[in-house]
């Protein structure tokens, strides 16, 4: 039987609407634990799952998840679905998927009725890590150790990007 996973005291919920998304959103998971942000990672399907993501966002909320993630592929409803039954952030990572280079994916994530926003990123692995960052920068917020921590990797990364090695 379809489940998900939780993780105690995680502050995001990355989901995707496949388990083929996974190498694409295990970037975004990699990025997070790189700040030691706890999250919980699920492939649930706004389509092929609709029941059993309602009852995981109704959950993740009760437990203290603060924003998600959120990426699917093709007709990429899954992060405008997920907005509509939580009032907490949604980013929207379109994926490559299997036709028209992901394009299909971002104009399904990024066009939303005003009203309903979801940040939506690039498409593909780059909007993926992007989206573990700009999590990272909101939480960065208000809370200063994580704060600290993207302050060094920003440093790191200026230092690294010019480095040809
Ligand atoms: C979307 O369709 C998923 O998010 C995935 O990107 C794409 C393909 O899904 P599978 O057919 O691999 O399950 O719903």
């Amino acid at each position: 039987m379809a489940t998900y996973t939780t993780v105690e005291n995680a502050r995001i919920g990355v989901l995707m609407g496949s388990a083929s998304d996974w190498p694409t959103m295990k970037r975004a998971s990699e990025m997070l634990d790189s700040f030691g942000i706890a999250h919980e990672c699920n492939a649930l399907s706004a389509h092929r799952n609709a029941d059993l993501l309602r009852e995981y966002l109704e959950c993740a909320e009760k437990r203290g998840v603060e924003l998600f993630i959120c990426a699917a592929g093709g007709a990429a409803h899954l992060a405008g679905v997920v907005a509509a039954h939580t009032e907490k952030p949604v980013l929207g990572c379109p994926m490559q998927a299997w036709s028209l280079d992901g394009l299909d994916s971002l104009l399904s994530t990024v066009q939303m009725p005003k009203g309903m926003p979801v940040a939506t990123f690039a498409i593909g692995g780059a909007g993926a890590t992007n989206a573990a960052l700009f999590a990272v920068q909101m939480l960065a917020n208000s809370d200063s150790e994580i704060r600290e921590r993207f302050s060094a990797f920003r440093k790191k990364q200026s230092q690294t990007v010019t480095s040809l090695e």
